[in-house]
């Protein structure tokens, strides 16, 4: 066993004492009931378990739940899809994504809205050429898999939040 604590949505949680190789999505799941992040393969290919990590440095990253044990994020600050909205008010990407009809059964959601949403904030610091926003979408989001195939709409949504915020993009 292990003594464990992180912040979680801008929350302190724990001291908990967990198994050493519990994966860190149970621990989200089962020990902080956050039931947001999703188990999908399990075995660290879909991406549909991710979670935003955020750095001392300011930067972010998204890390993967299924294959990392919840030891992997001590100290930690994450963001899970349950920190996202505000009361009853969507982040601009999850309302893009309702908007588009992106999901359908919406077990890939919360790991789609976790990397668009890092993608976003990366583009608020460093935005790109408007030609490049497909392929910086493809490079973002191409690991994550829809069972459910819903692709298309998911990258439409992106497509348009991301040109309908001129400051995300330059001429080019
Ligand atoms: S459930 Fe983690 S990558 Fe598929
Ligand atoms: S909406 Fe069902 S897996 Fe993507």
């Amino acid at each position: 066993m292990a003594t464990l604590s992180m912040t979680v949505n801008g929350q302190p949680v724990g001291p908990h004492e967990v198994p050493d190789a519990l994966p860190m999505v149970d621990y989200l799941n089962d020990v902080l009931g956050l039931t947001g992040t999703k188990f999908s393969c399990g075995i660290g290919v879909c991406h549909a378990c991710v979670v935003i990590v955020d750095e001392p440095d300011g930067t972010s990253r998204t890390m993967r739940t299924c294959i990392n044990g919840a030891m992997a994020f001590a100290g930690k600050s994450v963001r899970t899809v349950e920190g996202h909205a505000e009361g009853t008010t969507l982040s601009a990407v999850q309302q893009a994504f309702v908007d588009h009809f992106a999901f359908q059964c919406g077990y890939c959601t919360s790991g789609f809205v976790n990397e668009a949403t890092a993608l976003m904030e990366r583009l608020e610091k460093t935005p790109v050429a408007r030609s490049a926003v497909e392929a910086t979408l493809q490079e973002a989001l191409g690991e994550h898999i829809c069972r459910c195939t819903g692709y298309v709409r998911y990258y439409e949504a992106m497509r348009d939040l991301i040109l309908s915020r001129p400051e995300l993009t330059v001429e080019g």
